[in-house]
């Protein structure tokens, strides 16, 4: 294969230390991760090896929740990359003999992390954390905050369908009041253009006072109108008091994405979905497998790609 070109870093290089809130990042700094994304997708497509880029470099994946795609997609970035990539057996660990996050976190930065990429329920811990780190700190999901990590490489698979985000209706649908997906992607997706809908019933729905610049509804017909993409949302049990029992009753019958409620979105209109999906809940099969209209594992691979960028970009300022 030809090697393919690498992309030149913004002119006033990748400033960024941190990637916690899509708001750490200048639009050069998101434009040059998505370049960079696509970039190392020509590696991974041609299941070639990528300049050693993190050669010498540690990277220490911190998971305090569960994580199929986000923890492993940064463990083999890393790998590719040629970093050491350690991980913390959370349950093997100190954690469990009462040692804090904070204290985790320094003892991984004196052991000479040169990131860390930390998941956990608490949605303020990365930033307090980062005031006092050296190294750089990555949000993998933060409570219902952020992550960040994933709107970028939902932006990413985005670019590979569709010409630009100029104009273009993303319908985010389901439980929006407790997805951190959702709220990276308002943010990231707006600031690059497109029109962020949020479509779920009034008690999935995010406050009033939060995410100004994204339309409301709660009928699925009228949110999917016009639509190019839906991303379907699970329901976040883990973060509602009862479990979900209310929110999930008649869900399937008014929210759910099949082919014919996605009949409501524009002819060419494109399913996502962020994962875990559950099958006959949000998304039916036949849709969530249709490769014709289901972006879901083209996301999945870009969630490599992206993170190699975010590595690269965030340990060597692209340089
Ligand atoms: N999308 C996402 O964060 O998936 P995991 O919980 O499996 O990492």
């Amino acid at each position: 294969m030809t090697t393919p070109s690498r992309p030149v870093p913004p002119t006033a290089a990748f400033a960024a230390n941190r990637l916690i809130d899509i708001d750490d990042l200048t639009d050069a700094e998101i434009y040059f991760l998505l370049d960079l994304a696509d970039y190392y997708a020509r590696y991974l497509e041609r299941a070639h090896l990528p300049p050693n880029r993190l050669a010498g470099r540690t990277q220490c994946n911190f998971f305090l929740e569960p994580s199929t795609r986000t923890s492993l997609s940064f463990e083999l970035a890393g790998q590719k990359l040629g970093a050491n990539v350690i991980n913390v057996p959370v349950a093997h660990s100190s954690i469990k003999k009462g040692e804090s996050i904070f204290d985790t976190v320094q003892t991984l930065a004196a052991m000479g992390s040169d990131a860390i990429i930390l998941r956990t329920s608490d949605a303020d811990a990365h930033k307090r954390l980062s005031d006092k780190l050296r190294c750089v700190i990555v949000n993998a999901g933060a409570g219902a905050a952020g992550h960040p990590t994933q709107a970028l490489l939902d932006a990413a698979t985005i670019r590979t369908a569709f010409k630009s985000f100029d104009g273009l209706v993303v319908a985010i649908c389901g439980d929006v009041k407790h997805s951190r997906v959702a709220a990276s992607n308002a943010q990231l997706l707006t600031r690059l253009g497109a029109v962020v809908r949020f479509v779920a019933p009034p008690e999935l729905m995010p406050d009033l006072q939060l995410f100004h610049r994204a339309e409301r509804f709660t009928s699925l017909k009228k949110g999917l109108d016009g639509a190019d993409i839906v991303m379907a949302l699970r329901m976040q049990k883990e973060r509602m008091s009862d479990q979900g029992d209310v929110a999930m009753r008649g869900y399937f019958e008014k929210f759910a994405m099949t082919h014919q409620t996605l009949q409501y979105a524009r002819p060419n209109a494109k399913v996502m979905h962020p994962g875990p999906i559950n099958r006959g809940v949000e998304i039916d099969s036949a849709l969530a497998d249709d490769p014709e209209r289901s972006l879901i594992l083209r996301q999945v691979f870009y969630g490599v790609a992206m993170r190699m960028a975010c590595l690269d970009a965030l340990i060597t300022k692209g340089i």
